[in-house]
């Protein structure tokens, strides 16, 4: 399985700060933002990363992270013309990915808890289709949701409905097989102009390979889009660092752990 992260987009929500970097660049505490989704894949022990960014942003991102090596990791560099949808970083990473599943990370997602890599490698092990992570919010009608029956099946998928009717959201982790490349071809734009990975995720569940882990109350999961959500990571961050000698997405320790680095 190969990662990809997709760290373009205008983030338009965090006007004047993203007028002039990038949104994933920003920090959250002690670190920019896209250490956190970096270490989701590293911690799901994916090795080989695509960092998907903004044309003028590339030289920046690599600036920051260099070819990988540092972390014990391969980071490749694409980019994205325009923010035309989610599904659009597997037909940019078509020739990356190969033959390999993609574990695609949207680039403002963070994901704390313990049993994080345990959840994550269950899902990797059970993937036929697609994966994707689920999260309980207050606020549904801000994501894409899933809709379980009574046997905790995903029966229905929506995106930002107005009338949710779960409140479990889908968090931007998504674990996608190879035909992807292939099915992201056949999306239509929605009425917003772009392709919906919600689109991609209903083929999965309509032909019965859609798998889902429900991240429990143990768990802490961060969209960092507005100033408010970016605040409460930064604070949340701060907090457990700040309590423990530990820290949240320090990726030469996960490369250490691991055994990447010596
Ligand atoms: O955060 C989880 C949510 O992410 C999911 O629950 C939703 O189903 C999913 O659609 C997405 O919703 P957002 O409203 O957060 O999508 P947004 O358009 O803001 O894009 C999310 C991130 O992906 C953002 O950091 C920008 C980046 N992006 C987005 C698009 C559409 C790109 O880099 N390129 C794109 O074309």
């Amino acid at each position: 399985m190969h990662g990809i992260v997709l760290a373009g987009g205008n983030g338009t929500r965090l006007y004047p700060s993203t007028l002039a970097v990038s949104k994933q660049l920003l920090p959250v505490f002690n670190k920019p933002m896209i250490y956190y989704p970096i270490s989701t894949l590293m911690l799901a022990g994916i090795q080989d990363i695509l960092l998907i960014t903004k044309p003028n942003d590339t030289s920046h991102f690599f600036n920051l992270l260099g070819d990988g090596s540092e972390f014990g990791i391969s980071l490749n560099y694409a980019v994205q013309a325009e923010p035309n949808g989610i599904p659009e970083a597997i037909t940019i990473g078509r020739h990356f990915l190969g033959t390999n599943e993609a574990f695609l990370v949207l680039g403002d997602n963070i994901i704390f808890g313990t049993g994080l890599s345990n959840t994550l490698n269950i899902a990797k092990k059970k993937l036929v289709g697609s994966a994707i992570f689920t999260y309980d919010v207050k606020d549904p009608n801000r994501y894409g949701i899933a809709v379980e029956n009574n046997s905790n099946e995903i029966v229905e998928l929506m995106e930002k409905p107005q009338n949710p009717k779960s409140n479990l959201a889908i968090t931007g982790h998504y674990m996608l097989a190879n035909d992807s490349i292939g099915r992201v071809n056949e999306l239509k734009k929605s009425s917003r102009g772009e392709t919906e990975i919600i689109d991609l995720l209903g083929q999965y569940l309509q032909n019965g390979t859609l798998t889902h882990e429900r991240l429990g109350r143990g768990f802490a999961w961060f969209d960092c889009g507005t100033h408010s959500s970016l605040l409460e990571a930064s604070k949340f961050v701060e907090t457990i660092e700040e309590r423990q000698s530990n820290m949240i997405a320090c990726l030469e320790e996960i490369a250490l752990t691991k055994g990447w680095l010596t």
